[in-house]
Formats: structure tokens, C-alpha cells, sequence
């Protein structure tokens, strides 16, 4: 194959790699999943019931949890996790590096904030530079499972055993990733999902708390219904962020599917792995050590300083080859507006920071063919030939 040059690429005029854009994901109900939301509807009832305690105790089963709580969002999940095991005023470890969500709902329940950095290739929490930040008053590390990548939890455990610290995973991009051979919902003392439309298990919203421990577990059962402990009798002060019952049955239909759409999403992934290995100037995710992704995103980042372009200039290129991607995100979050306060007070985030110029997500689901995955490939080699200083 002869070297692609400016002139070869669809957004100069030249021949695209797909004549139909590459879909990005796959979402929607199958008919399967639109008969368990009707049951429901046809029953009646509509609130939470039969069919979100079934999918509490099947996602814990899967997730190897001893205890599943369904809630509204992976938001509320967050909320609950951290109300029921933080204190306000709690000094807390999280990366820089993920959704706002993780961060901004420690900051609701009055939570200390304290950013870490990244690890370059797994773009995941780095274990060192949580370590270099503990204090006397760090009480909990709160990092992410992004992109469906494990953290490193051998790492983060130990710290944590060490210190005397309560970890809480937010696994919202994390259905059924592994790590040492055991769903991640065995390890920290809670792990919060988030199901909303996007996600691989998605119900539109909807969210789950997992906790192998019982009195956790009713800690946080109080927090999601009002603290009420019989009827109209409330023992303490909490919240409605439960799930509904149509949720439920949607999360449980397509439960059944998961472990299947989850092997093929590996399966893609390894082929991407073999391929933009051969690419240079385009990275590909390392996962961590020990770990079995979920691949809900599968994030590349760029090797700037051997392209001649922007990540926006390389993305736009690839849109017009038929491949769409997606930039998760286009800023750490120590550049939010709403963390300007914090963020002044821990200082820069060279990793993260970097990474916000040079991830690019390419589509991975499913549904994808690997012919389809090797066009993707083909593009991605296309766009860096021609852009390769
Ligand atoms: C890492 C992470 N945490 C938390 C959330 C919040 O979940 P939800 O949108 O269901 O409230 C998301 C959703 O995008 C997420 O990706």
C-alpha cells in the first residue's frame, strides 16, 4: 500500500475509506427489551418493585458484589455512595481525569477535594501521585474505572490499607470489567454504575450502587428513600432516588445481553490493539495490569509532536473518511470553571492536561464488523500518513 499524502484525503477532495459513516454506538431497545418494559406497563406497577430487586440481585451476581441498590442515575449512585460513606469536611483523592460527576458530587456532599494526576496510557488514576498526596486528614480515594478501564486496584488498595482510607469506584463507564480474574463490584467499599442510554447496559437513566457489606448497604437503602424504616416513619434524613420498576425490567432484559455485546466490544479492541500499533503518531490504550476492560470508549490519543496538526484537524479528516469520534474530554477537569478554587490549590496536571489536546474515541460497540473495524484502522493510517510530519 502506497503512503496516503494531503491530496488523498476525503477532506481534500480525495476518495473516503467508507461510502456510510461507521455508527459511533449502538443504542435502542430490542423488541425483547421493549416486551419486559410492556409487562410492566401492562401490570401496573410502575414503581420499584419485583423487577428492580430481580436486577439488583442479578447485577451484583455478575459484577461479583454482594449487594446491588438500583437508583435513578449513576449521579444519584454517587450521591449515595458518598453520603452514606463520607463525612462533610472529609479530605478525598480523585483524578483529574474523568467525569465531572465523580468530583462534583464530592463536592455536594461537602467533601474536601484534593485532584491526582494520570497515567499516560491508561489514562486511569495514578497510584503514585495519589500516594504523594495524602495527608493526615485524607480520608477516602474516589477515582474512576474510565472508558471501562480498570484502575489500578492492587495499587490503590494497598495505599488504601495503608492509610486507613474508604475507596469508592465509580464504574459508571464499567459494566462487567474485570480485574485479577473478578468483577470489578468485588473490590472498595462501593462501586457506583450509571445507566443512562449511552452507557453498554443503558436504560435510558438509571444508576446502581454495589457494597459487599450489609450495613453499608442499609446505610445507603435509607439515604435513597427517604430514611423511612416503616410506613411514613423516617429514622433519618435522606432522599427519593429510586429506580422504577419499567427501568428495571429494561436493565434486566438487557442484562441478559451484556456478557455477549461485552465479548465482541474485547474482540474489537484486540483487533484495534493489533492494528494502530502499526500506526505511528496514533496511540492506543494500554490497559492496566490485571485488568479485563468493558471498552465502553475506546480512547486513542495522538503523538503531536510527530503530526503536522491539531487533534480537532485530525478528527475532522477522519469524520470525512466515514468515521466519527468523539473527544472524552476536551478539558481536565482542574480547568472547569467550577473547580477553579480547588484546582488553584493542587496545582497543574501535566498528564491530564496533555491528554485533553490528543484523545480522540473511536467507535466501538457491538455491532461493528471487523470489517468495519479494519476500515476504521485504514482510515486512521490514512489521515496520520498525510498528516505525518
Ligand atoms: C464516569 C461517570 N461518572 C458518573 C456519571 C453520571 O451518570 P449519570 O449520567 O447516569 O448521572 C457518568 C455519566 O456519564 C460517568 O461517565
Amino acid at each position: 500500500m502506497t503512503t496516503a499524502t494531503a491530496t488523498d484525503l476525503a477532506i481534500n477532495g480525495g476518495t473516503p475509506v467508507f461510502d456510510t459513516n461507521v455508527p459511533f454506538m449502538a443504542v435502542g431497545l430490542t423488541k425483547k427489551d421493549i416486551a419486559a418494559a410492556n409487562e410492566v406497563l401492562e401490570s401496573g406497577m410502575l414503581r420499584a418493585a419485583s423487577k428492580c430487586a430481580a436486577f439488583e440481585e442479578q447485577y451484583a451476581a455478575i459484577s461479583d458484589a454482594k449487594i446491588g441498590l438500583t437508583c435513578a442515575n449513576g449521579t444519584c449512585a454517587l450521591q449515595l455512595a458518598y453520603g452514606a460513606l463520607l463525612e462533610p469536611g472529609d479530605e478525598v483523592i480523585t483524578p483529574a481525569w474523568t467525569y465531572i460527576a465523580t468530583v462534583s458530587m464530592l463536592v455536594a456532599a461537602g467533601a474536601n477535594v484534593v485532584f491526582c494526576d494520570c497515567l499516560e496510557d491508561s489514562y486511569q488514576a495514578d497510584p503514585n501521585d495519589i500516594e504523594a498526596k495524602i495527608t493526615p486528614k485524607t480520608k477516602a480515594i474516589a477515582v474512576t474505572h474510565l472508558y471501562g478501564i480498570p484502575v489500578d486496584i492492587d495499587a490503590i488498595q494497598a495505599i488504601a490499607d495503608k492509610h486507613g482510607l474508604k475507596v469508592i469506584y465509580d464504574s459508571a463507564q464499567a459494566h462487567l470489567a474485570e480485574y485479577n480474574g473478578k468483577g470489578i463490584g468485588a473490590y472498595g467499599d462501593a462501586c457506583t454504575y450509571s445507566f443512562y442510554a449511552t452507557k453498554n447496559l443503558g436504560t435510558g437513566e438509571g444508576g446502581m450502587v454495589t457494597v459487599n457489606d450489609e450495613e453499608l448497604a442499609k446505610k445507603i437503602g435509607l439515604l435513597r428513600s427517604h430514611g423511612e424504616t416503616d410506613k411514613y416513619l423516617h429514622e433519618s434524613i435522606g432522599f427519593n432516588y429510586r429506580m422504577n420498576d419499567i427501568t428495571g425490567a429494561i436493565g434486566l432484559s438487557k442484562l441478559e445481553d451484556l456478557p455477549g455485546q461485552t465479548n465482541r466490544r474485547r474482540e474489537v479492541a484486540d483487533l484495534y490493539a493489533s492494528r494502530i500499533d502499526a500506526i505511528e503518531g496514533v496511540n492506543r490504550p494500554v490497559p492496566t495490569k490485571g485488568s479485563n476492560p468493558a471498552w465502553h470508549l475506546y480512547t486513542c490519543r495522538l503523538d503531536l509532536d510527530k503530526l503536522s496538526c491539531t487533534r480537532d484537524e485530525f478528527c475532522a479528516a477522519l469524520m470525512k473518511e466515514g468515521v466519527p469520534s468523539a473527544v472524552h474530554y476536551p478539558k481536565p477537569l482542574t480547568k472547569q470553571p467550577a473547580f477553579k478554587d480547588i484546582a488553584a490549590k493542587t496545582g497543574p496536571m501535566p498528564v491530564s492536561e496533555k491528554l485533553a489536546a490528543s484523545v480522540f474515541c473511536i467507535p466501538i460497540h457491538q455491532n461493528l464488523s471487523d470489517e468495519q473495524v479494519n476500515g476504521v484502522c485504514d482510515a486512521l493510517a490514512k489521515v496520520a500518513d498525510a498528516f505525518r510530519k
